[in-house]
């Protein structure tokens, strides 16, 4: 296993995503602790993270010294890098200007993470983002890579395995990153590299037991493909002593709420408690057309409800969320700034304070397509894992403008005819997500002799990873202009269709 100490970055979790990618277990924990997960892990091999400190400050965030003295392999990114530097023995200065965003490396020498990959005198892209860097080496260290802004770009001490990178190679912005953080975990560490999703789904199910003892969980169902795997996972480990509540907001995608309900009750056998809240929703949505109040107003309700039933069902010391590690931290910085609340997701809510409720968390660390993984392993459907990720605010927040539930149906018919062709298409699974949005413009049109004024709707389609930043997927003209036909004749209420061309950032993917 591989060992990641935390030193703060905002990106530390990508690393352990690149570990997890190369088949190898491994644990994240922050400096102040990580002594004693060294012990308790006897890991292969070290990664230490990047931060926004600076080595330079007294007291500044340290590498443990029985990491050091054990003489397993080290790398580390950034300020790990400084650290590291600093620790051994060479030294590091504060920068006047920083250096962010793309580089170029140029490759000086052979390194056991370049193996298989570069070779000297290439030149290859990574993404920087540092204040500090180092000045001199410490003593057995060489220079294996430079850059324009970094004489130290990347270092080595091959004979006592320690290495140091000032970029970011966990990014996807470090395109070979993967690659290096790979042969770091599988050639200079030996993982073996057969670490899968059935191990990761054992090791939560043994987590989640002895969390929970016997106490009794709760779960909100989503209707998303989260929560779903979540729940299934928890009721694997611990059975009936899960209990889901799906607060049904009415604001779901076409026949999606039933789809859940047949799945948990159906399928899998696992207690359900079903309230159906359309009305209360909606009725608190009237009027309402400010973005954050809109998803403030859907959240602070599904609490509400939420609680409610948590307290019909009793006894519950626990609650479970589906939350994704994007979900934690929704704006990256890479400049190692705090990060800002760009929307207030609904799902990270004030529930377990309030009801003095433990969190279960178990997909914390995973990002979407793992998340999938997980699904498909645990049982779940294809069409239901696959499904495009679906926002906690559902439709409220893809009409900007006051919801209604006529403008809800009118919503649901366009996006289902828009998922329906990408079906067709084959293209479903190319995209991360694709909806339709309804717009609170009215504009002319004509049908057949008749003068139209009707609403506008909104196609989006994005390709990600993660959901942190989004390319526009670009469907042929062909395409669009059968959606927006079959749309305009088909829907009522709807004479106009257009297409987001934005990409993330700076749009956001959904509209609100
Ligand atoms: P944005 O619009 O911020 O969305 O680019 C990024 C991803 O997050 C989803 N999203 C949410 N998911 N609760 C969720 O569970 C929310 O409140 C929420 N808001 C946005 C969005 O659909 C996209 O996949």
């Amino acid at each position: 296993s591989i060992l990641i100490i935390d030193f703060g970055s905002q990106v530390t979790q990508l690393i352990a995503r690149r570990v997890r990618e190369a088949g190898v277990y491994s644990e994240i924990a922050p400096f102040n602790s990580a002594e004693a997960a060294f012990e308790r892990m006897k890991p292969k091999g070290v990664i230490l993270s990047g931060g926004p400190a600076s080595v330079t400050e007294e007291g500044a965030p340290d590498i443990p010294d029985a990491v050091l003295d054990s003489g397993v392999p080290l790398f580390g990114i950034c300020y790990g890098q400084q650290a590291l530097t600093k620790k051994l023995g060479g030294s590091v200065e504060g920068g006047e200007t920083g250096e962010f965003g793309r580089a170029f490396l140029d490759v000086a020498e052979d390194c056991t993470l370049f193996s298989g990959l570069w070779k000297p005198n290439e030149k290859h892209q990574v993404w920087m983002s540092h204040g500090d860097k180092v000045t001199a080496l410490a003593p057995g260290f060489s220079v294996v890579a430079t850059s324009e802004g970094a004489p130290y770009a990347v270092i080595a001490n091959e004979q006592k395995r320690y290495y140091g990178m000032q970029f970011h190679p966990e990014v996807v912005h470090t395109p070979d990153g993967g690659k290096l953080i790979a042969n770091f975990v599988r050639h200079v560490c030996g993982c073996s590299g057969d670490w899968t999703m059935a191990e990761f789904k054992k090791t939560k199910i043994a987590e989640i037991r002895e969390q929970v003892g016997d106490g009794k969980v709760i779960c909100g169902l989503s209707g998303g493909v989260d929560s779903a795997v979540a729940a299934v996972l928890i009721h694997e480990a611990i059975g009936d002593q899960l209990t889901c509540v799906f607060v049904d907001h009415g604001l779901m995608r076409m026949g999606e709420a039933d789809q859940v309900v047949s799945l948990f009750r159906g399928s899998y056998n696992i207690p359900l408690v079903h309230v159906e809240a359309e009305t209360l929703f909606l009725g608190g949505l009237k009027g309402e057309t400010d973005p954050e109040k809109k998803r403030k107003f859907i959240g602070k309700t599904f609490i509400d409800v939420f609680e409610e039933e948590a307290k019909k069902i009793g006894g519950a010391a626990f609650l479970a969320q589906g939350t994704l590690y994007p979900d934690v931290i929704e704006s990256v910085s890479f400049t190692g700034g705090p990060s800002v609340t760009i929307k207030s997701h609904h799902n990270v809510g004030g529930l377990p304070e309030r009801m003095n409720m433990e969190l279960v968390e178990p997909l914390r660390e995973l990002f979407k397509d793992e998340v999938r993984d997980l699904g498909r392993e645990l049982g779940l459907p294809d069409v239901f894992v696959g499904r495009h990720p679906f926002p906690g605010p559902g439709l409220a927040i893809r009409i900007p403008g006051e919801v209604t539930r006529e403008r809800c149906e009118i919503l649901r018919k366009a996006d289902a005819i828009y998922l329906e062709e990408i079906r067709n298409a084959g293209l479903y699974d190319a995209i991360w997500q694709a909806f339709a949005v309804l717009l609170p413009v009215k504009t002319v049109g004509v049908m057949g002799d008749g003068r139209t004024y009707d609403s506008v709707c909104g196609l989006r389609a994005v390709t990600s990873t993660d959901g942190m930043t989004a390319d526009v997927y670009p469907f042929d003209a062909a395409f669009l202009t059968r959606v927006a036909t079959r749309i305009v004749n088909e829907v009522k209420g709807i004479n106009r269709v257009v297409y987001d061309y934005t990409s993330k950032p700076p749009g956001t993917i959904e509209w609100e």
